[in-house]
Parts: structure tokens; sequence; C-alpha cells
């Protein structure tokens, strides 16, 4: 396997020693500008429900715990190696139950019809099978006028890595907009954001 396809399968869910050590720090380091993005979109109230689909090594997790008191947060994760590292990270808010994590496939997974007030999913769109039955999932088990912060990096400059396309799907802004109106979400916001020459974005969408 050449080095581009198991980093890029690594990217979509991270195993083994590599995907602990060498993927977490990547995450947390890596990801850090537009996870600061998004939690400063989430503007999260202290009673919000609120599910982080593809939620790594939990730190956003961990940032948006300290805003809420009343509210519950909910990450799901596919990678075991993840989902340890988070449930470490939150360990205290897992105990009281402010704070779950659940390892599984989120297109799988069985969830109660409009139960988050928000959802979240950073640097994951790339990794969807079926985009459309994802964005249609994240619309059932939002709450009327709920929002999905859908956030990830520009095209352009995922393109010029070394990334495999069998297992990284890019999207235009205009391509992700077109989903989430075609999969029952409307009053759409954008949020681009340049650091250091890299482009993100944040799509605002409204239940
Ligand atoms: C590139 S990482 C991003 C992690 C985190 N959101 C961040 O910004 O650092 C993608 C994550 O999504 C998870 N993932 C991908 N597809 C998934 C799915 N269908 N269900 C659950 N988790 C998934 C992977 O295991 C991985 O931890």
């Amino acid at each position: 396997m050449s080095f581009s396809s198991f980093f890029s399968k690594q990217a979509q869910k991270p195993s083994g020693l590599f995907g602990r050590i060498v993927m977490a720090n990547i995450f947390d380091i890596g990801n850090a500008y537009l996870n600061e993005m998004v939690n400063d979109a989430l503007a999260i109230e202290n009673n919000d429900h609120v599910l982080d689909i593809g939620c790594g090594t939990g730190k956003l997790i961990r940032k948006m715990v300290n805003k809420i008191s009343e509210g519950y947060i909910e990450g799901v994760d596919f990678s075991h190696s993840m989902v340890s590292i988070a449930r470490k990270k939150n360990i205290k808010q897992i105990n009281e139950g402010i704070v779950k994590i659940v390892e599984g496939d989120f297109d799988s997974l069985s969830y109660q019809n409009e139960s988050f007030d928000k959802a979240c999913s950073v640097n994951t769109i790339y990794f969807w099978p079926k985009p459309e039955i994802t964005a249609k999932k994240i619309s059932s088990i939002l709450k009327p006028g709920g929002l999905l912060f859908l956030a990830f990096e520009d095209m352009q400059q995922l393109q010029q890595r070394n990334l495999n396309h069998d297992v990284f799907r890019f999207y235009t802004l205009e391509k992700v907009e077109d989903l989430l109106y075609r999969s029952g979400f409307r009053a759409i916001e954008i949020i681009s954001k340049t650091k250091r020459k890299l482009k993100f974005h944040c799509v605002i969408a409204k239940k």
C-alpha cells in the first residue's frame, strides 16, 4: 500500500499505534484552527443538546462542555483509538452524565428523531460514503430550527496534498450548499477564514 493510501485511510479511521499517536496529534494540532472556528460559530448555550459527528480525539467536546451545565454533548466516532482518547479527555463530564461518546458508524446508529439542538462535523464530510443519506439523517435528529455546523478545508488546498482520491472526496462550497438544500436544510450561512494561506469553511445550515 502506498503511503498516500495508508495515510488517507488513517485519516478516515485511525487505528493501531499510528492512529493513537500520529493521527491523534495531527488531528489535535492540524485541525485546531478549524475546530476553534466551529466552537465560536456554535455559540453553545447552557442547555444545548449537541452531537459531534466524527469527534476524533474529543477536543471540540472538551471546549463545548465548559459552556453547558444543563445541556448534553454526545460524540460519535467509529475509530476505537479515537473514542478511547476522547473518553479519557472528557472523563469527568462523562461520569457526570453531561457527555457521552459512542463508538460506531454514524450512518448505522439509531437516534431519536428531533433530539439535538445543534450538530457539528469537522473534517469528516470527505469520508461520507453516501453524503445525502448522512445529511438527511442529521436533519432528522435535529429539532425543528436546529443547526448543523459542517466544517471542512478548502478543496484547492486539499488537492495539493498527496491524498488518495478513493478515500477522500473533495467538496466545493457550492457542492456542500447544494447537498444540504437537497437534504432538508435551509438558511445556509457560510463562514470562511484564512490562516497562514490555508482556507477553511464552516457551513451553517438550519433545519
Ligand atoms: C479527519 S478526522 C477529524 C476528527 C475531528 N473532527 C477533528 O476535527 O479533529 C475524521 C474522524 O471522523 C471519524 N469518522 C469518519 N467517518 C465516520 C463515520 N461514518 N462514523 C463515525 N465516525 C467517522 C474518523 O474515525 C475520524 O476520527
